[in-house]
């Protein structure tokens, strides 16, 4: 064992060893804040990466369906949650005044015959367009066309878990 005296004696006679020591220390604890935020169950609500996910991501190799679900989500907590509910169960507090309730995007069964490019036409020009009730507005003058298909590729990820989603890739449609 160092006695105390020795050890402090150490450190301050080569300050820049114990400033690469701090650095480390800081790198050590950046890599277990990533790894503490993985596992973190509740997401960035805009799903926005953290300053430190992004400083850390940096010229990494980017994930672009991950990306447009990120973007989508924030559309979609801005616009459609009122009426869709936060988790799309078709609960959102102005539901109550419809008389046509809005989809319940975690219904399993809607994703059986779901299809972006149908749900992309709902988002652009209203329900009207796919023959549904027109009180599913239309976003076409709200949106711009890369943000109808992120927000539709995000209505991907409301499907009830564990259950079938995803029919195809359900990656933006009209990306490839
Ligand atoms: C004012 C309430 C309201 C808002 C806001 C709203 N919706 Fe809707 N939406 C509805 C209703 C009601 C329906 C159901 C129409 C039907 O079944 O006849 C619907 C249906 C849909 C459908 C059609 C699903 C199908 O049956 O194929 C999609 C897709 C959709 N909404 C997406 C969105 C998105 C994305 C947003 C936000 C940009 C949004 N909605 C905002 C009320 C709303």
């Amino acid at each position: 064992m160092i006695p105390p005296t020795r050890f402090f004696q150490i450190r301050s006679s080569r300050p820049e060893e114990s400033r690469r020591t701090t650095r480390v220390l800081h790198v050590v604890a950046l890599a277990a804040s990533l790894i503490i935020g993985c596992y973190h169950p509740g997401e960035d609500q805009s799903g926005n990466p953290s300053p430190i996910e992004a400083l850390a991501t940096r010229g990494m190799p980017r994930d672009p369906v991950a990306d447009s679900r990120a973007r989508g989500r924030q559309v979609y907590h801005h616009y459609c949650v009122i009426c869709h509910g936060t988790d799309g169960r078709g609960d959102g507090f102005n539901s109550s005044n419809l008389t046509v309730a809005p989809r319940d995007f975690t219904d399993p069964t809607f994703w059986e015959q779901a299809n972006d490019e149908r749900m992309l036409l709902a988002v652009a020009n209203g329900g009207a367009a796919i023959d549904k009730s027109v009180l599913m507005p239309a976003w076409g003058r709200t949106l711009t066309n890369p943000q109808q298909r992120d927000v539709v590729s995000f209505l991907h990820t409301l499907a009830a878990p564990g259950k079938p989603k995803d029919p195809g890739s359900g990656s933006p449609p009209g990306s490839q």
